[in-house]
C-alpha cells in the first residue's frame, strides 16, 4: 500500500513550537516544509465549526468551560496563543472555514471530528465542500459513529479510524465501512500489523508519536504516515532515509 508519497503530518501544526491548532503553529508547520497538517474540531452554539483540540477552553486559552456551550463570538474574544508563550499573545481560534481558506490548496489537511455535539460532522463537511476541497481533506475520529456519518454523507472522502488497538472486530468494522485508513497509536504498531493492515488494503497512519524513538520505530515498522509535533525532525529523517 505504500505507492502514495509518505504522510508527514504536522498534528495541531507545528505544535512543539507554537501554540497548537492556530495559525501560527499551521504557518510554521508549511515553513518547515510539511504537506499535511492535522486539526481538531468542534461546534459552537451558533452552529460553526471551530478549531480547538480540547472540549474545555481552559488550556489552550484564557477561557473556560466548556467550548460547545460558546457562540463563534465568544470563542474569536479568547486568546490561544500567550498560554505558550507570549510572543504569541493574540493568536485566536480559528474556525474551520478559516483554515480551508487558508491552507487548503497547500497542504492536506487531516480533519478530526473531535466534538460530539450532533451536526458538527455535516457542518464539518459541507464547509469542505463549499470550498471544493474534498481532494485535500482526510477525516478523522476516535468515535465510529462519526466515521460512520461521513461515509454516509460524503464517500468521496477518505476517512481513518483513531484506535489505541486492532483486533479482528476493528478491521471488520473500518472494512464494513469502506473506511480508508486505519490509525493505531505510535506505541502498538508492528511490521507485522503494517503487513496485515496492507494486505487487506488499508492504509496505515500512525497517532501518539511523542518522542523520536517512537517515530522511528513506526518508520522501521513501515507505516504510510504520522502525526508529529515536530515536523522538521521527521522530515529530515524522511531525507536521511532517501
Ligand atoms: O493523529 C491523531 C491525533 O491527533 C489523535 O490524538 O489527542 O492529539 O487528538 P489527539
Ligand atoms: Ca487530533
Amino acid at each position: 500500500m505504500n505507492q502514495h508519497p509518505f504522510m508527514a503530518i504536522a498534528h495541531r501544526g507545528a505544535s512543539s513550537y507554537a501554540p497548537e491548532n492556530t495559525f501560527a503553529a499551521y504557518d510554521l508547520a508549511l515553513e518547515m516544509g510539511a504537506q499535511h497538517i492535522e486539526l481538531d474540531v468542534h461546534l459552537t452554539t451558533d452552529g460553526q465549526v471551530v478549531v480547538i483540540h480540547d472540549d474545555l477552553l481552559d488550556r489552550t486559552t484564557d477561557g473556560t468551560g466548556p467550548v460547545a456551550a460558546c457562540s463563534l463570538a465568544e470563542i474569536k474574544a479568547l486568546d490561544a496563543g500567550a498560554w505558550f508563550e507570549q510572543a504569541f499573545a493574540g493568536e485566536r481560534i480559528p474556525t474551520l472555514g478559516e483554515v480551508l481558506g487558508r491552507y487548503g490548496r497547500r497542504a492536506h489537511l487531516h480533519i478530526e471530528i473531535k466534538g460530539q455535539t450532533p451536526g458538527l460532522v455535516p457542518a464539518t463537511l459541507g464547509l469542505v465542500r463549499q470550498q471544493d476541497l474534498t481532494e485535500h481533506v482526510t477525516i478523522t475520529s476516535f468515535h465510529l459513529s462519526a466515521l460512520e456519518e461521513t461515509r454516509r454523507l460524503a464517500d468521496e472522502l477518505p476517512t481513518g479510524w483513531l484506535v489505541s488497538a486492532i483486533d479482528e472486530a476493528i478491521v471488520a468494522d473500518t472494512l464494513r465501512l469502506g473506511l480508508t485508513q486505519l490509525c493505531p497509536r505510535a506505541d502498538i504498531v508492528t511490521a507485522e500489523m503494517v503487513n496485515d493492515l496492507h494486505g487487506r488494503g488499508l492504509v496505515v497512519r500512525a497517532w501518539g508519536v511523542g518522542d523520536e524513538r517512537l517515530m522511528r520505530a513506526a518508520l522501521e515498522a513501515g507505516v504510510d504516515g504520522m502525526t508529529v509535533n515536530f515536523p522538521d525532525v521527521l522530515l529530515a529523517s524522511l531525507a536521511d532515509r532517501l
